[in-house]
């Protein structure tokens, strides 16, 4: 079996959260703007300005009649109408706003049975020409989608358990009182290799040892993020108080 080279992503470090966010969403409305994008997206803090920019645009013109969106994970056990599940968060901040009809856009079904419904999802995504470009951000302790650390490069969309460090991250997520769960499905790092781009997005420096970890260490499932050494064409952006570890 050959290995893939290994290569440095692309690292582009901007002067805040906003700059970040700006560019961001200047590569992917490029994209969208293109004829029958495919583009993977990714929940949490740090997407929301680029979502947002993302509205705006769609309000001015940018159109999405040909677009089609894979989300990379979804809570287990939640049902799609949960207050925090993400198929909630990407309807509400984006696929509504911007008017993607529900045909469009997809989320791994967290009630469904996980096995057939990871299955499914890596189908769908196959018949959909596979992803264009893929957004991710990264955890405090480097996974991108669900992968935490361990998880094997090649891996496929799964059903994976949380660890303690990202429940405790999501937990302002979730209404009082209610847990965090234990597990999601989430594409796999395998999966997300697949995409023909991949752009990754970094704020804050909450994440500045792993934007480190990614940058300066060799590839290992250890550090998840690490994968993106194993793709042709990969951007990190960056402010800069997450790079502030890297010289
Ligand atoms: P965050 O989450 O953008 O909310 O920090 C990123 C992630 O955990 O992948």
């Amino acid at each position: 079996m050959t290995h893939p080279a290994i290569r440095q992503p692309k690292l582009e470090i901007l002067s805040s959260p906003e700059a970040v966010a700006d560019k961001a969403a200047a590569i992917l409305s490029q994209k969208i703007a293109s004829p029958d994008a495919v583009i993977g997206l990714a929940t949490g803090q740090t997407p929301l300005p680029i979502y947002a920019r993302l509205r705006a645009m769609a309000q001015s013109g940018l159109k999405v009649d040909h677009l089609r969106c894979f989300t990379l994970d979804e809570y287990y056990g939640i049902s799609p109408a949960h207050d925090a599940s993400y198929h909630r968060f990407l309807k509400t901040e984006l696929f509504d706003p911007i008017g993607l009809p529900q045909d469009q856009w997809s989320v791994p079904d967290g009630l469904a049975d996980p096995v057939t419904e990871t299955a499914r999802y890596e189908d769908e995504i196959r018949k959909a020409g596979g992803i264009d470009i893929q957004l991710l951000g990264i955890g405090r302790n480097g996974h991108i989608g669900f992968n935490e650390p361990g998880s094997d490069f090649t891996s496929r969309t799964r059903l994976v358990a949380l660890s303690e460090d990202t429940r405790l991250a999501n937990l302002p997520l979730f209404p009082q009182g209610d847990h965090v769960p234990t597990h999601a499905l989430t594409m796999g790092i395998g999966t997300i290799l697949e995409a023909r781009s991949i752009l990754m997005v970094v704020t804050g420096e909450s994440k500045a040892r792993a934007l480190a970890e990614v940058m300066t260490l060799p590839p290992s499932p250890d550090r998840p993020a690490s994968a993106l050494k194993l793709h042709p064409d990969s951007i990190i952006l960056a402010d800069r108080a997450a790079a502030a570890l890297l010289s």
